[in-house]
């Protein structure tokens, strides 16, 4: 098969789908690789690595997405690219289609098989391609929520783990998986109070039993999410209904309540955010303020460390971009629920059903 790598364009996103390890392995499988020129550069990955990985350096994204059948990226497809899409071409990458109907569009007129890493999901229920994603946008929450904190961002003046004769401040943590149990770790560590809310009573046990000092964990309804909130000096949002649209479980007027320049990180943003006064933000514009709270709502929040990002993403993703190519997307599908479950669009036909309810769009699972 022939597998193609687009330069990333969106703003501040320096990962890069492959690294040249995995052009190595796609090659040794007997494929071919083309790689958009500089495509790498963001995270430090030369031309010159991919070449002798056995790469083939490729001028322009026009060029990659012409010749390729497999396009694999690392951020959904934006607008310069969609006429650059190809009908029945497979397009592996995040995809976050619930929260996007323009894309959701596109893919389905351009007839391609769109397959999203978020919704790639184990029999046990497990995200293998979104996990290593959210444990980085799980810890660089805290980061940003704690710089967010500080006056000259608008924010309380605040430290989130205090000072002698001065209180810790208090996160409040909205989902415990995998971002949500990172951010939780940090905030502990950073020597903040925290508290966590979930709907899995087992997941609030286990994180009972891990995290002690500082640390109380709630079951999650409207009532706890209210109270909280109000306590909080910086709330993080990390909820997620695999394939869905998140659910807002904090509305403006529970914002309005919160302290005057508290924080709101919103993680969940990319499938919709969880609170209602969220929209996305990018890194180089990563704050606003609406009802006296300071909000970030990065959509890429690991595009900014690449290092660590590109190389997680790269080796998560490459078990099932090697299946997609060895085996063809109706064998592999068949073969490996996972990957079945990743579909979202199947030449022409929407095949997730959260996306289909997210649309009122007709539903062909696969
Ligand atoms: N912005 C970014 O850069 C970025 C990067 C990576 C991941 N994400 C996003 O972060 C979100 C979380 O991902 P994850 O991998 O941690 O998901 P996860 O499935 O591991 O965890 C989600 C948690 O939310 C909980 N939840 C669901 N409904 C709830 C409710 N009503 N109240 C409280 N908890 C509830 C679930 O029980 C689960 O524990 C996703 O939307 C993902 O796309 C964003």
């Amino acid at each position: 098969m022939i597998i193609g790598v687009p330069r990333e364009i969106k703003e501040a996103e320096n990962r890069v789908s492959v690294t040249p390890a995995c052009v190595a392995e796609y090659i040794q499988h007997g494929h071919q690789v083309l790689i958009e020129k500089t495509a790498g550069r963001g995270s430090r990955i030369s031309d010159e690595e991919y070449i002798q990985a056995g790469a083939h350096l490729v001028a322009t994204a026009a060029e990659v997405w012409k010749r390729s059948e497999m396009v694999i990226k690392v951020k959904e497809p934006i607008e310069p690219e969609f006429p650059l899409i190809k009908e029945g071409q497979i397009i592996f990458t995040f995809l976050h289609l619930a929260a996007d109907y323009t894309l959701t569009r596109t893919l389905i007129d351009k007839k391609v098989i769109a397959v999203a890493y978020e919704t790639v999901q184990l029999q046990d229920g497990s995200l293998p391609i979104l996990k290593p994603m959210s444990e980085i946008a799980g810890k660089l929450s805290v980061q940003f929520g704690a710089q967010a904190l500080e006056t000259i961002h608008g924010g309380r003046g605040v430290l989130l783990g205090g000072a002698s004769q001065a209180a810790p401040a208090l996160v409040v943590i909205l989902g415990g998986g995998t971002a949500g149990w990172n951010a939780c770790a940090v905030a502990l560590g950073m020597g903040a109070r925290v508290y966590l809310l979930d709907i899995k009573r087992d997941l609030l046990e286990k994180a009972r039993q891990t995290f002690k000092e500082r640390f109380t964990a709630f079951a999650s309804d409207r009532d706890t999410i209210e109270t909280a909130a109000r306590e909080a000096d910086l709330l993080i949002g990390t909820v997620l209904i695999p394939g869905a649209r998140a659910p807002r479980l904090v509305s403006r007027a529970m914002v309005s309540t919160m302290k005057k320049g508290a924080v709101i990180v919103d993680v969940s943003v990319d499938q919709g955010g969880c609170i209602e006064t969220s929209r996305p933000t990018t890194h180089t514009n990563p704050f606003y303020i609406e009802e006296g709270v300071v909000h970030c709502c990065i959509t890429n929040f690991p595009g900014t460390v690449p290092l660590t990002s590109t190389c997680a993403l790269a080796k998560a993703s490459l078990p099932f971009g090697l299946e997609l190519a060895d085996k063809g997307i109706e064998k592999a599908v068949t073969e490996n629920s996972a990957i079945a479950k990743g579909v979202n669009i199947f030449r022409g036909r929407a095949s997730c059903r959260q996306v289909c309810e997210a649309f009122g769009l007709k539903c062909e699972l696969l």
